[in-house]
């Protein structure tokens, strides 16, 4: 059975006192109330508080996220974290590809594929992030990009190496919007790429590989959308801000 995730995108909030607080909470509130054994409760922390929060984590059922790194494993690259550093530091999924750094710092498939390539070598786990635009969904080309995403920089890795990432479904027109797409639409999309991966790798890796949806996902939605086929859990922005609410969302899990 695939592992099934609710993984928090804290993105770039709270302060360390604050983000402690949050942390300890939901590590504890998922030590004491989530029975569910296959899912797994991620967090995604900004750079300066792994290392502590690391510390923090008191139970199997959570773990550490960077939101980012640089492909190269060290160097002259002023201002960036490599994957060994964060291994370093008791980091062992890191989220890549989001839709805010492809816009904003204009990251590419190919640079996107190499950290891929660094995550997967130090025995991490890469959040792989992918979703289309609302232009694109209007024009009726959202399927075509997406599985382009995911061919432009995941499928160059072995069968093997292509069941250690996880998939995560973002469409942006759904992030931060308050916009969810309907259970039907995530679930639509997670077929359409199981499928593209089931073209390449065959339906026994494919049917190997997380794939969360990410875009507005709140406690009162998350049962709808894990109740899906091939809904394997969330990445969640706004909603992994409060402990109870993300909590709730972890719980969400049919079975
Ligand atoms: P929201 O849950 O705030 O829409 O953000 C989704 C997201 O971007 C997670 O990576």
């Amino acid at each position: 059975m695939r592992t099934k995730y609710a993984a928090g995108n804290w993105k770039m909030n709270k302060t360390f006192e604050e983000g402690k607080i949050l942390f300890s909470e939901v590590t504890n509130m998922v030590k004491d109330e989530l029975v569910n054994p296959n899912v797994k409760v991620v967090m995604g922390v900004p750079f300066p508080y792994l290392s502590s929060f690391a510390n923090l984590i008191n139970t199997e059922k959570v773990a550490l996220a960077a939101q980012n790194c640089h492909p190269k494993a060290s160097g002259a690259y002023t201002g960036e974290t490599s994957v060994p550093m964060l291994k370093s530091v008791g980091v062992s999924y890191v989220i890549i590809g989001h839709s805010e750094r492809r816009e904003y710092f204009e990251e590419s498939d190919a640079f996107i594929a190499q950290k891929v390539d660094s995550i997967l070598a130090e025995e991490l786990t890469p959040i792989f992030c992918c979703g289309e635009t609302l232009a694109q969904r209007e024009d009726g080309v959202h399927f075509d990009f997406v599985r382009g995403q995911l061919s432009n920089s995941l499928f160059h890795l072995s069968a093997d190496a292509l069941k250690k990432v996880v998939i995560a479904y973002e469409p942006i027109w759904a992030i931060g919007t308050g916009v969810t797409a309907s259970s039907e639409q995530a679930q639509e999309m997670h077929k359409v790429l199981r499928d593209h991966l089931a073209s390449k790798y065959g339906q026994e890796v494919a049917d190997e590989v997380s794939i969360l949806y990410g875009g507005s996902v709140k406690p009162n939605n998350a049962e709808e959308l894990f109740a899906q086929p091939d809904v394997d859990g969330g990445l969640v922005g706004g909603a992994s801000l409060d402990s109870r609410g993300f909590t709730d969302i972890a719980k969400s899990f049919p079975g």
